[in-house]
C-alpha cells in the first residue's frame, strides 16, 4: 500500500531516494518522507501530498545513505505528522503493512515512557527497534520484529547502518557496484541496478555499500539467489506519453507477444507451459478462480471459457468474500493478481489450500508472494505496469487464460486438433488488430469527449462480453469518477433499466457471438428509453448501426476471442473521458496500484 526505498553507497542518497520514490508513487501518494545519515546525525525530513512537494522542500544534503517512504494511509491520517520515516531515538523506519497490534504495544511502550508523536502503527516499530538497540541494529530489529503480528516491509536506518525485513509485503534488494538498495518493487530501482535479490517472508538483510548479509529471524545466515531482470528502463518511463495508462494500453500488443512467446506452437497446434503437464488436467472436474478488481474480471472471462473450451465448470470468487464463504473450492485453484501482493487474494489462496487441490497462480511479478504459495505460477510477463489502473497486464491475463482453458480442453479431447490451430493463428493475429484498433483511437477519443460531462453510464455485454463490460466500468469509475455500471446486458430489465433515460449513455458490446441476437434486443430495450448507444460491434456488422448512436468497429476474430479487442476499446473510451475531465489518470485519489491489506 505504501512505497519504501533505502540507499547505502557512495552517491548522495537524496537525488537517488527522491527518483525512486517518485517511481513507487502508484503505492501511494498522499505524503511521502526521508531520513538520511550526514554528517554524523540523522536529518528526517516530510511532508503531505506527493513526492514533488517533498522535494521542493529538501535542502542540499550530501549523506551517502538513507530511507525514504511514499504512505497510503492506513492507521491516522494523510498529514505531515503521520509521514514516514517515524523516529525514535537514532532510530528510523519506514513501513509497508499493518501492525495489527500496536494499540497494545503503544500502550506498553508508553509505560515504559516512550512518548507517541504520530496516530500511526509504525511508530510503535521505531520505538520497539530503539528499545532493543544495544549496538547491533540487526539483532534490535529481530528482537522488535518478534513483538509484531500483521504484515511489514521495513527500512530502518540507525547512524549509517541500513537493515530490511519483510513479511507478506513486498520487497526486493538492488545489487550495485560499492552501492545497494532497497524498494518495494522492481521499477523504483531498475534505473540503477538490474540485479535483484527477493527476499522472502521473515528475512532479514544487512545493507552495506559493498556486501549485504541475509538472516532469519534466529540471525542464521541465509543465502540468497540474485536474479538478473530483463525489464528494460523505458519500460519504467513514461517514453512521450502524457501518462503511464496511454502508454501502457500502447504496449498490449507487445506485452500479449511476449505473454504467447515460446508457449504456443500454430503449426504444431500445442501449447505448452513451464512446469504444467497434461496429465495433471485430467483430474480436474472443477476449477475455482479467486482474484480482485480487474483480476477478477479476468477471471470472469476465464470460467466462461473453461466452460466453453474444456468443459470443466469453473467459479469465480471475488477473493475478500471467498475468505468467509466457507465454500469448498474446485480440484484446481487459481489465484489471479497482476502484482502477485493482493492481501485479499493471498488470504483466500491460503485458506482454499486448506482444502487440499492443485493451485496456480498467474502473476506479472517474478518471485512475488504469490508464486510461493502455489503449486505452479505462470508469469504474465507484461513487463513492468506504472499506472493505477490495470490495461495491459488484464489482456496478458486474458491472454494467459485463453491459452489455459484451450490447454485444459485439449487435455480433456474437448478442442480438437484442427480447432486448436485455427484458435492459436486467430491468437497470433491479436495483437496486431489491436494495433489497427490503437491507429482508430482518435474516432474513440471523440466519443469520449462527447459523453464526458455524463454523470452515470452503462457498460453492457452478454456471455464473453460481459466481463468486458464489468471492466469497462471499472476503468472508468476508478479514473473518471463518473459513476458506471457493468451489467450482463439481459439483467437490465430486471431492475437497472429504470435508471435508464437519455442522460445515460450505454456501450454496449455487442460483438458476433452466441448472443448477438439478443444482444440487439437489449439494445432495443435502451434505445426505447432514449439512452444514447455506443455499439462496440465487428468491423463487418451492417446490422446494429440502424438501432444506434454510434458504432467503435474492431477487426473481425473467432468470435471466442473477441473479448480482447473490445477490451482496448473500453481503455481508450476510459482514458480519454477522464483526460476530458482532467483527472489525475496515473494515480486516482483513494486508490494505489498494490493492496497489500485486506
Ligand atoms: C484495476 O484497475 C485496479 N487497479 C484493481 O482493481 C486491481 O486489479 C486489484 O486491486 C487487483 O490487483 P492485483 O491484480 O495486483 O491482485
Amino acid at each position: 500500500m505504501c512505497g519504501i526505498v533505502g540507499y547505502n553507497g557512495t552517491r548522495k542518497a537524496v537525488p537517488i531516494l527522491i527518483d525512486s520514490l517518485k517511481r513507487l508513487e502508484y503505492r501511494g501518494y498522499d505524503s511521502a518522507g526521508i531520513a538520511i545519515f550526514n554528517e554524523g546525525k540523522v536529518e528526517v525530513h516530510k511532508d503531505e501530498g506527493k513526492i514533488a512537494s517533498l522535494e521542493k522542500t529538501l535542502p542540499d544534503i550530501p549523506g551517502n545513505v538513507g530511507i525514504g517512504h511514499t504512505r497510503w494511509a492506513t492507521h491516522g491520517r494523510p498529514n505531515k505528522v503521520n509521514a514516514h520515516p517515524h523516529t525514535s531515538g537514532n532510530i528510523s523506519v519506514v513501513h509497508n503493512g499493518i501492525i495489527e497490534n500496536y494499540q497494545q504495544l503503544r500502550e506498553k511502550l508508553t509505560r515504559s515512557g516512550y512518548q507517541f508523536s504520530s496516530e500511526t502503527d509504525t511508530e510503535a516499530l521505531a520505538h520497539l527497534v530503539n528499545h532493543y538497540y544495544k549496538n547491533d541494529l540487526v539483532d534490535a530489529v529481530i528482537l522488535a520484529l518478534n513483538d509484531i503480528k500483521g504484515s511489514y516491509a521495513i527500512a530502518v536506518l540507525c547512524g549509517n547502518q541500513l537493515v530490511a525485513a519483510r513479511k507478506d509485503s513486498p520487497l526486493v534488494i538492488g545489487v550495485g557496484e560499492n552501492e545497494n538498495f532497497i524498494a518495494s518493487d522492481i521499477p523504483a530501482i531498475l534505473k540503477y541496478t538490474r540485479k535483484m535479490i527477493f527476499l522472502d517472508d521473515m528475512e532479514i538483510a544487512y545493507v552495506a555499500p559493498d556486501k549485504i548479509s541475509f538472516f532469519d529471524t534466529s540471525k542464521r545466515p541465509i543465502e540468497k539467489t540474485m536474479k538478473v531482470i530483463d525489464w528494460d528502463m523505458e519500460a519504467a518511463e513514461k517514453s512521450g506519453y502524457e501518462h503511464f495508462m496511454l502508454k501502457e494500453i500502447h504496449e498490449q500488443p507487445k506485452a500479449l507477444h511476449e505473454t504467447f512467446a515460446g508457449r504456443i506452437s500454430e503449426l504444431e497446434g500445442a501449447i505448452a507451459f513451464d512446469g504444467l503437464k497434461e496429465e495433471q488436467v485430467r483430474d480436474i472436474n472443477r476449477i475455482s478462480i479467486i482474484a480482485c478488481g480487474t483480476s477478477y474480471n479476468a477471471g470472469l472471462l476465464g470460467k466462461y471459457l473453461f466452460e466453453q473450451l474444456a468443459g470443466i465448470h469453473a467459479d469465480v470468487e471475488i477473493a475478500s468474500e471467498f475468505r468467509y464463504s466457507h465454500s469448498s473450492p474446485g480440484s484446481l485453484v487459481i489465484g489471479i493478481s497482476q502484482s502477485g501482493e493482493t492481501a485479499d487474494t493471498l488470504a483466500a489462496l491460503r485458506e482454499a489450500k486448506t482444502f487440499g487441490g492443485r493451485s496456480l497462480a498467474i502473476t506479472n511479478i517474478m518471485g512475488s508472494t504469490i508464486t510461493r504459495d502455489v503449486d505452479n505460477s505462470i508469469y504474465m510477463r507484461s513487463g513492468p505496469e506504472i499506472g493505477v489502473a490495470a490495461t495491459k497486464t488484464f489482456m496478458s491475463q486474458l491472454g494467459v487464460l485463453y491459452l489455459l482453458a484451450l490447454y485444459f480442453g485439449k487435455g480433456k479431447g474437448k478442442v480438437s486438433s484442427d480447432r486448436m490451430k485455427r484458435m492459436l493463428v486467430s491468437l497470433r493475429q491479436i495483437p496486431a488488430q489491436i494495433t489497427r484498433i490503437l491507429g482508430n483511437k482518435e474516432s474513440i477519443k471523440k466519443y469520449a469527449d462527447k459523453y464526458s460531462s455524463a454523470s452515470d453510464i452503462f457498460f453492457i455485454g452478454r456471455t464473453l462480453n460481459y466481463p468486458i463490460a464489468l471492466e469497462g466500468a471499472l476503468k472508468l469509475k476508478e479514473i473518471s469518477y463518473i459513476h458506471a455500471e457493468g451489467y450482463a446486458a439481459g439483467e437490465l430489465k430486471h431492475g437497472p433499466l429504470a435508471l435508464i433515460t437519455k442522460s445515460t449513455p450505454v456501450i454496449a458490446i455487442a460483438t458476433k457471438g452466441l448472443t448477438y441476437d439478443k444482444m440487439v434486443n437489449n439494445i432495443k430495450e435502451v434505445k426505447a428509453r432514449e439512452a444514447p448507444v455506443i455499439a462496440i460491434v465487428d468491423e463487418k456488422d451492417s446490422e446494429i448501426e440502424k438501432y444506434v448512436d454510434a458504432v467503435i468497429r474492431v477487426p473481425a476474430t473467432d468470435d471466442i476471442l473477441s473479448p480482447m479487442l473490445s477490451t482496448v476499446v473500453v481503455q481508450l473510451l476510459s482514458y480519454y473521458t477522464a483526460k476530458a475531465r482532467s483527472c489525475p489518470i496515473d494515480q486516482p485519489r483513494n486508490l494505489a496500484k498494490s493492496v497489500t491489506v485486506e
